[in-house]
């Protein structure tokens, strides 16, 4: 029998406390051994929980426990979280995480603390949840230079899009019932801003070129400008406005990771990922394009991602997963606004203007709503010479478009 300690128990934590003692006879035949869920550590007493009897309140009684061999931290953060992950490795014992935040700025770091040590540390449901994406990536993907990763990484504003395409709301009504519903925190800022797709598509960037993207080098914009407008004129052209992050590779020893929203083809199975579910497209060179889809959050979902990885820590305990990447050189990360789209563009500017400065630009009718402007799709070209190009124009929005 293996010991495990579940630090945290709130959404994740207590999903994964659920699936390790719900499913235990079914995880002990395909771990090759029982395993028992020793301590719970949280911050406040909970005398009702189902597993009270695990409950402590001082992570030194785990760290300085020889028995407790996997660690599955599921506080959050990238503050003692870190310090948490890092004692653990360091005492020995593998840790297991969802959390993109801490993954996305020490990853590195830990997994070479976990390779010294002959230890895992394993984070398959820090992006996409439930989704597997990681492990197909590293392994099942592993003979392939990867090109793209492209995805819807963030349920919370995946259904707002949805709600305001689907239903006519609005940003700030479709925010508030995503909230009322549990989809979105009090302080919507890390979703509605881009920062939590951030981190999702920084991790995919490190697993699928090797080496390190930083968090603060994945250019993010966020839904909140979007308006109505915006929605219909999408619909116009037969497309749909998504918040999709994605990494590219942008040379030899070169690429790219951002996050904006686009207007994304009908066509593209990616437009069809609706309310809280993630959609991820990984394209290789010999397999051509992979996609992945599923719930992207939720307690039972993400503990699904949480509980396999502890599985693996325990059917394999002398093995050392490979999950890692290296150290990036400086100018490996470069900017998307160098790489080239065409780019839906609002403007009040008059015809005249638009003509001398994109030439036989694609007019768009404009919707109810939309009048004393116009709206155009430019040919192939850089962000930063749209912006020339546009330089002293009255532009009201530009969308990059995905086919
Ligand atoms: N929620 C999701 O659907 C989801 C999906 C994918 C990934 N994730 C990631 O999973 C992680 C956990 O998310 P969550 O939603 O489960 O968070 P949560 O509901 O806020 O739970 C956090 C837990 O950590 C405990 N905790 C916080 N600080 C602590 C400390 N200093 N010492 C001991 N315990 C402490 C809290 O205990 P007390 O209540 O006693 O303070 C609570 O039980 C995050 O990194 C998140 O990004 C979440």
């Amino acid at each position: 029998m293996i010991k495990t300690a579940i630090l945290g128990i709130g959404t994740v934590g207590a999903g994964t406390a659920e699936v390790l003692t719900k499913n235990k006879d079914v995880i002990a035949r395909r771990a090759g051994q029982e395993i028992e869920v020793k301590y719970i550590l949280c911050r406040k007493p909970r005398p009702d929980h189902p597993l009270a009897d695990r409950i402590v309140h001082d992570f030194e009684v785990i760290v300085g426990d020889p028995e407790i061999a996997v660690v599955a931290e599921c506080i959050g953060g990238a503050t003692v979280a870190y310090e948490y992950d890092k004692r653990c490795l360091l005492a020995g014992k593998s840790v297991v995480t969802s959390n993109k935040e801490l993954v996305a700025k020490h990853g590195m770091e830990l997994t070479a603390i976990a390779r010294d040590k002959g230890v895992n540390f394993l984070f398959e449901g820090s992006v996409g949840g439930g989704i597997p994406i990681l492990r197909p990536i590293v392994q099942c993907l592993a003979a392939n230079e990867i090109t793209s990763v492209c995805g819807i990484l963030n349920g919370t504003t995946n259904y707002i899009l949805t709600e305001m395409i689907q239903c006519g709301k609005t940003f700030d009504q479709a925010l508030k019932e995503a909230q009322e519903k549990g989809y979105a925190e009090l302080d919507p800022t890390a979703d509605v801003e881009g920062i939590d797709a951030g981190r999702k598509i920084s991790i995919l960037a490190d697993l699928c070129f090797g080496k390190n993207v930083a968090p603060e080098e994945v250019k993010t914009v966020g839904i909140t400008a979007i308006a109505s407008a915006d929605i219909e004129y999408a619909r116009i052209l037969g497309y749909k406005i998504k918040l999709l992050g994605r990494a590219l590779r942008t040379g030899p020893n070169s690429v790219t990771a951002f996050v904006e929203p686009h207007l994304i083809s009908k066509s593209n199975p990616i437009a069809n990922i609706d309310g809280v579910m993630n959609g991820i497209s990984v394209k290789g060179d010999a397999v051509g394009e992979t996609m992945f889809f599923g719930p992207g959050a939720g307690a039972l979902p993400t503990a699904s991602a949480v509980a396999a990885d502890v599985i693996d820590c325990v059917r394999e305990p002398n093995t050392r997963k490979y999950l890692g990447w290296w150290p990036s050189e400086p100018g490996y990360v470069t900017d998307p606004d160098l790489i080239s789209s065409r780019w839906l563009v609002r403007t009040g500017a008059d015809l005249s203007g638009i003509g001398a400065a994109f030439g036989n630009a694609r007019f768009i009718t404009a919707p109810a709503g939309a009048q004393g402007e116009y709206a155009f799709v430019t040919d192939y070209m850089s962000r930063a010479a749209l912006d020339r190009r546009a330089a002293g124009m009255d532009v009201r929005a530009v969308y990059r478009i995905l086919d």
